[in-house]
């Protein structure tokens, strides 16, 4: 039996992480801890509430007396670290809460775990979830990056997962602290807060609002569906090697505007509406700051040692994707207005 915290379980990739360990490994206690901040939802979680390998913790990564006593008293062997603030356009008007959570809480979490654990790491694993922005903005000739591509962050979210992920290489190379860090690319499905491309225009078309395409619509990025990650987690959450990095993609590579085009027809279709209504809705705008041009990860370390593959084709992740959004109203409608923080900010306090 594992006692595993996985942190940011309320988020978009976290939730389906839990989801996936609470009912696959009913041995295991699995403990969600979450700040709750605006990307938390326990809504995402609803299906696990009264499983019993199942708990939930509302607290900040950064605190370390909780974080102390967590491991302890749960006695943590194990950690998946997804909490982050994750969102690029946020993360170049507030930079600050980026360099708190994601270098200084990884940080946090990184030091309880080693003093928890003392000099015992037998069965211990720290399992740090990171992105492919660290690698920095491919060309459109430049070939995937490996895990053997230079760091080289733009943005201040990436530079504070760079970061992150310098300090979880140097807790194991200092203090032999077991670790494992996975890179992904993009990734789209069920439950991503409608501040990200793919949710933010499903909801925008369906409500005839406009879409806002950074630049010329040609930056490319690598689309993975989130339960192929979550998969991928689970795979080298049990068989990566420590000290190991491995990187995750979709094989999948789409260019904005193209991509927005297929959002476009699929929303269009299933509402019933004439192919082409939603085009209007198409709106240019200035670009983002420091906009990476292409992301495209090379999967084949993964591939070849676990066996991972992306199980789904693209047409099908999206399909299912418009399908879940739109099924969903309810769930985006009190995300968008901010209801699901007064509910659960009542349940859990602020
Ligand atoms: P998300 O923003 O949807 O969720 C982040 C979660 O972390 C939220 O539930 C939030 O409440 C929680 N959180 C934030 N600050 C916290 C703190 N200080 N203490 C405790 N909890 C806190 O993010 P996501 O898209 O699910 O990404 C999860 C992880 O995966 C992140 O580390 C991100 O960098 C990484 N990642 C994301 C993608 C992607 O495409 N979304 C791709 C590769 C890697
Ligand atoms: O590559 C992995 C990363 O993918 C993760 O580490 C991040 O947490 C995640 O947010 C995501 O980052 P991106 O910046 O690539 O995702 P986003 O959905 O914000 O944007 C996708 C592309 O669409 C990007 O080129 C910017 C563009 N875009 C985005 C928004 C929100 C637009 O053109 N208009 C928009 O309104």
């Amino acid at each position: 039996m594992r006692h595993i915290l996985i942190t940011g379980g309320a988020g978009f990739i976290g939730s389906h992480v839990v989801r996936l360990f609470v009912n696959k490994y009913p041995e295991d206690e699995i403990i969600n801890l979450d700040k709750l901040t605006y990307a938390g939802n326990l809504a995402n979680l609803k299906d696990l509430e009264g499983k019993p390998n199942y708990s939930f913790v509302k607290s900040d990564i950064c605190d370390y007396e909780v974080m102390k006593n967590l491991f302890s008293s749960r006695k943590i062997d194990s950690v998946i670290h997804l909490a982050a603030e994750s969102h690029v356009d946020r993360s170049i008007t507030d930079p600050f809460s980026f360099a708190k959570t994601n270098v200084l809480g990884t940080l946090n979490l990184l030091q309880t775990a080693k003093e928890a654990w003392g000099s015992d790491f037998k069965d211990k694993l720290f399992y740090h979830i990171s992105t492919d922005e660290v690698y920095g903005s491919l060309s459109f000739t430049d070939a995937p990056f490996t895990e053997t591509t230079r760091y080289d962050p733009h943005s201040p979210y990436s530079a504070s997962k760079a970061s992150s992920d310098h300090f979880v290489r140097a807790f194991h190379d200092t203090y032999r602290l077991p670790v494992v860090i996975s890179n992904c690319s993009n990734n789209y499905g069920p439950y991503q807060f409608p501040e990200k491309l793919i949710p933010l225009f499903i909801n925008n078309i369906r409500h005839g609002k406009p879409l806002p395409v950074y630049g010329k619509g040609e930056n490319i990025r690598d689309w993975l569906y989130v339960e192929d990650h979550a998969q991928a987690i689970d795979l080298i959450f049990h068989r990566g090697r420590i000290g190991e990095t491995y990187n995750i993609g979709g094989l999948n590579e789409w260019k904005n505007i193209d991509l927005i085009k297929v959002l476009i027809k699929t929303v269009d279709r299933l509402l019933g509406r004439a192919e082409g209504t939603s085009d209007k809705l198409i709106t240019f705008v200035t670009d983002r700051a420091g906009h990476d041009l292409r992301y495209a990860i090379d999967a084949s370390k993964l591939t070849n040692e676990l066996g991972w593959k992306p199980s789904l084709q693209f047409e099908e992740g999206i399909e299912r994707t418009v399908r879940w959004y739109l099924d969903n109203q309810v769930w985006l409608d009190n995300v968008t207005s901010g209801d699901y923080q007064q509910y659960y900010q009542k349940m859990y306090g602020a």
